[in-house]
Order: structure tokens, then C-alpha cells, then sequence
């Protein structure tokens, strides 16, 4: 055989052993007789958000209404992944058969990137011993503690925000109200004073916002991370730059030889990160000490590692929610006049003053929030990988040990079958009235995700969005910009967190 002849010869087998195996591949759901989305090659189902067109929110979501079957097979590049439609199911996997999906299967090399060994990336034992370990750090006793903090910082919010509204016709918010809960987690995380407010080129800031840039290399990172780690592996891809890491890591050093050398101690998350190090425990509510005489329990890495996920998961998420909280009130003046009355009337009720206890009675302005996160998830879609064969509840589909489960947010919170007007902002849907008796499988709510495996800083969060709102609604009003009016906001595809290509422009006005 000649040398071209044969050349042809070994590329024609190679492509058609390359041909016959992506139809295999692409057919394994067909084989089970589970629906499925037709694939595409390369990317199967998520052509659009690994080129970064649609966030993977929004392809998940497509995928979501294409269908009314109760789950939808699907391929990310060739691995075959399940959409889990149906409620009752999503809550199987989350919380009552929990023991088969513990792990979120995301890839860390904690070798080269110690950032990413922290509790969201952490799978298994490692994940349970931190999540056992951790929970205490979120109780009441110690919000709070935590809660004149955030109190402290909304008035220098309030305060930046009064001046602007007198010079200023037109105020990006999103920025805003993340310096502003940038200041609040930094303080309470790190118990360090700083105001990205007056100073937006803040070491914090910079690094905590570049974790977030919608760039190429953040997007890829994000949905490669969530849909292959494999490839994530391949390429060596990072939980966080090494510059972050090395920020971070330095600050938590400095900080931890302050506290143990001045004897320093503050009711904060890093107090008890030093108690998780020095004790193995986080001690009862009022014991702020760290004194022990065991080894260290924790490495400064492992603790900074952890530090730093309360620290991206307390600025980034907590302000999305404040911009579209104020996005929607401004959307809806009739809700914003509600929630002000609420807030008025129920700080008369406590004196005027405004503590843990009078704003946990502000019920109108907990639905706003509710609502809030029904209509604007930060996080779009969720899932799990199945650490243990597991047959789905009233069918006979075996979900095999490490393949991944997703659900999506926003499909769940835009179908009608659950919220009658699923694209109007109404508060009143979440008051205990209206709510009584409905489940989860009639009212999904998966902004924090459930389950044992659910946020962690969810009252923490919650509790900062309803204190920046309190603040600043007493005496501002919020308008829409005249961008905004009329229309609805496009959303970022490349954003891992939900976010308006635009931003939110917001006119504010003196009460
Ligand atoms: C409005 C604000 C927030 C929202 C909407 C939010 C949302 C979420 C969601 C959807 C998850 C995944 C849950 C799941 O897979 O079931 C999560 C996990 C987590 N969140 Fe939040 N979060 C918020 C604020 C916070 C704050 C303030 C903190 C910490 C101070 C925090 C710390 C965490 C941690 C540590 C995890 C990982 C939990 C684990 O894997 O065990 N979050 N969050």
C-alpha cells in the first residue's frame, strides 16, 4: 500500500472509531429509555454557556421548559448529567436521600491552589467534619453578636449613599451595595475596619471582586469547574488566582498573630475560626476564648481557605440581592410604600430602635426579600454528585456513583405551575397566610439551595440585605433610571453570579 493510501487508510479509522464512539456516547440515555435533550457535538447540551452566550443558569433553564417530564437526560461534552425537574425529587436528593449526594464533585488541586480546600469545594468526610464543625459559627447568639457590625456599616452606607442622592442623578447600586457589604463581611470575618466606599481600590475590594469579573477566564473556570471537572483537572484550573490566595493568606497571618499577641478578642467569625484551630470546636454562644493546650487543629491555610469562602460568599450574593431588593421596590412603588410603612410602624413598636429582634418582626419586608430571591436568584442553577448508586423514587432509573444531578433555580421559580404571574414581583405570595399549608413540592424555594448541605450563611445573609434596605429606605425613596423604565434588564451571560448586563441605575430621593 502506498504511504498516501495508507495515511487515508489510518484517518479514516481514526475518524470513524472517533464518529462510532460519540454516537455511542450519545446515546446512553436513548439506551435507559430516560428523555433526554438531543445533544450537539462538542459540548452537548451546554454549546452556550461553555462560549459563554448564555449563562449555565439560563441553558439549564431552556432545558427546564422544553419539557413537563419529571427529570430530562443531558450530556456535558459526553458525560451524561440529569436534570431533575420535579420537586418531590429535587427533594429526595437534597435532604431525605441525602446520604447518596453529599458532594457538589467540583475539582480543587489544594496542592497548588490551598484556597479551594474550603467547605463549598470540600467533598465526603473532609466536608462533613468542616460542616459539623462550622454550624455552630452560624447560630442565633452569635448573629447577634454580629449584627451591630452590620448595623455600624450601614450607617456609613447610609450616610455615602444621602450625600450622592443630593449630588447625584443617577446611582449605580450593584457597586455600591457591594463595597458596602464588602466593608460588613470584612469586618466580620476578618474583624478588620475598612471603607470601600470611600476607597473603591481597596485591597479587599480588588481581590474579592476579581474573584467575580464576568472575564473569559473567570466564566470558563466557573462552568468548566461546574460541568467537567475533568477537564478543570486537565488544565489545572484554580478555585481562586494565586495572587488572591497570597492576599489572603498574609492578611489572616497578620491578623491571627495580632489576636494572639495582643490577647485581642472580638465577637467575630474569625474568633471562632481561631477557636476552630486551637479547640477542634466552636465553643457555646458567649464563649468568645480560644485558649487550649492541645496541638492546632486547623493550618493558617486551611483557616484561610475557610475565611475566604465566608468572605466571597458574604459580599458577593448578599449584594446581589440588596440591588434587586431596591431594583424591584424602585420597579414597584406601591411594594416600596409598603415595605417603608412596615418598617416605620414596627420601629415605633420597639422604641424606634432598630435591633435583631424589630427587624426580625418586619414581616412585609421579609416577603420583599423572599420575593426577591424567587425572582433574582444569585445562584441560577444547583446540583449534586452521587456518591452512592441510587434508584430515583417511583422509577426505575439507577443514577450510578459519580455522575452529577442538577436542578434549576430559575425554571422552578418562573413556572407557572408554582407561581400564578411567575415574571411579576409579589411580595404578598410568601405571607404566612397565603403560604399555609403549601410544601416545598407546591412552592420550591431554592435560592439557598436545602438540605444538609444548604448555605450556610443564610440568616447572616438575609440579615445583611435587611439591614442595608432598613437603612436606607427611612430616608431615601428609589426610582428607577430612565434606562431602566419600560424595560426589563438583560442579563450578564458571563456572570457566574446573576447579574443585569447594565448594572442597576437607580435615581435616589430624600423622604
Ligand atoms: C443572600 C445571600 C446568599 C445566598 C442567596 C446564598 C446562596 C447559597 C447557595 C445557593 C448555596 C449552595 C447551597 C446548596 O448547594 O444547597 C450556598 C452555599 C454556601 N453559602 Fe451561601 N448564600 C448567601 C449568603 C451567604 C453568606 C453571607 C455566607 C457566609 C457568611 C454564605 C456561606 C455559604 C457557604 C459556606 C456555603 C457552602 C455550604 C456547604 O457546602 O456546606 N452564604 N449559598
Amino acid at each position: 500500500m502506498s504511504l498516501p493510501l495508507f495515511v487515508a487508510a489510518v484517518l479514516a479509522t481514526v475518524l470513524a472509531t472517533a464518529f462510532l464512539y460519540i454516537q455511542y456516547a450519545y446515546s446512553f440515555w436513548k439506551r435507559l429509555g430516560v428523555p433526554f435533550q438531543k445533544p450537539s457535538f462538542p459540548f452537548g447540551n451546554f454549546a452556550a454557556s461553555f462560549l459563554s452566550k448564555k449563562s449555565l443558569g439560563e441553558d439549564l433553564r431552556v432545558i427546564y421548559e422544553s419539557t413537563t417530564e419529571p427529570v430530562i437526560g443531558m450530556y456535558t461534552i459526553f458525560k451524561p448529567t440529569l436534570l431533575i425537574r420535579d420537586p418531590k425529587l429535587i427533594q429526595h436528593i437534597l435532604v431525605k436521600d441525602f446520604q447518596h449526594f453529599i458532594n457538589r464533585g467540583f475539582h480543587t488541586n489544594t496542592d497548588v491552589d490551598p484556597l479551594g480546600d474550603n467547605i463549598l469545594m470540600q467533598d465526603g468526610d473532609k466536608w462533613r467534619n468542616a460542616r459539623t464543625k462550622m454550624s455552630p459559627t452560624f447560630t442565633s447568639g452569635k448573629l447577634k453578636s454580629m449584627f451591630e457590625t452590620v448595623v455600624k456599616c450601614g450607617k456609613t452606607l447610609e450616610n455615602y449613599l444621602d450625600r450622592l442622592a443630593v449630588s447625584q442623578k443617577e446611582i449605580e447600586v450593584r457597586d455600591v451595595f457591594a463595597r458596602f457589604a464588602t466593608n460588613a463581611i470584612a469586618s466580620i470575618a476578618f474583624g478588620i475596619e475598612i471603607d470601600c466606599l470611600e476607597n473603591p481600590d481597596h485591597d479587599f475590594r480588588k481581590y474579592g471582586k476579581k474573584f467575580f469579573d464576568p472575564t473569559l477566564k473567570n466564566i470558563l473556570r466557573f462552568n468548566i469547574g461546574i460541568l467537567s471537572p475533568t477537564i478543570s483537572k486537565l488544565f489545572g484550573l484554580r478555585f481562586a488566582d494565586k495572587d488572591i490566595g497570597e492576599f489572603m493568606t498574609e492578611t489572616v497571618r497578620k491578623n491571627l498573630k495580632y489576636r494572639e499577641e495582643s490577647g485581642v478578642v472580638r465577637k467575630d467569625l474569625f474568633q471562632l475560626l481561631m477557636q476552630l484551630r486551637n479547640t477542634g470546636n466552636v465553643q457555646e454562644d458567649g464563649d468568645w476564648s480560644t485558649k487550649t493546650n492541645r496541638d492546632k487543629q486547623m493550618s493558617v491555610e486551611e483557616m484561610t481557605a475557610h475565611a475566604y469562602l465566608i468572605f466571597i460568599g458574604g459580599f458577593e450574593s448578599s449584594s446581589t440581592t440588596m440591588s434587586f431588593c431596591a431594583y424591584e421596590l424602585a420597579r414597584n412603588p406601591e411594594v416600596q410604600q409598603k415595605a417603608y410603612e412596615d418598617i416605620v410602624d414596627t420601629l415605633a413598636k420597639h422604641d424606634g430602635q432598630l435591633t435583631y429582634e424589630s427587624l426580625n418582626d418586619m414581616k412585609y419586608l421579609e416577603q420583599c426579600i423572599e420575593e426577591t430571591l424567587r425572582v433574582h436568584p444569585p445562584f441560577e442553577a444547583g446540583g449534586r454528585q452521587c456518591t452512592k448508586d441510587y434508584t430515583l423514587p417511583d422509577t426505575n432509573i439507577v443514577i450510578k456513583k459519580g455522575m452529577t444531578v442538577m436542578y434549576s433555580v430559575i425554571g422552578l421559580h418562573y413556572d407557572p405551575k408554582y407561581y400564578t404571574d411567575p415574571t411579576k414581583f409579589i411580595p404578598e405570595r410568601h405571607d404566612k397566610a397565603e403560604i399555609a399549608g403549601k410544601n416545598f413540592v407546591e412552592m420550591p424555594k431554592l435560592a439557598f439551595g436545602d438540605g444538609p448541605r444548604n448555605c450556610l450563611g443564610l440568616r447572616l445573609g438575609k440579615m445583611q440585605v435587611k439591614i442595608a434596605i432598613v437603612m436606607l429606605l427611612q430616608t431615601l425613596k428609589f426610582e428607577l433610571a430612565d434606562q431602566h423604565v419600560g424595560k426589563e434588564l438583560k442579563m450578564n451571560p458571563r456572570s457566574s453570579v446573576r447579574a443585569a448586563v447594565s448594572g442597576i441605575n437607580l435615581k435616589l430621593k430624600k423622604r
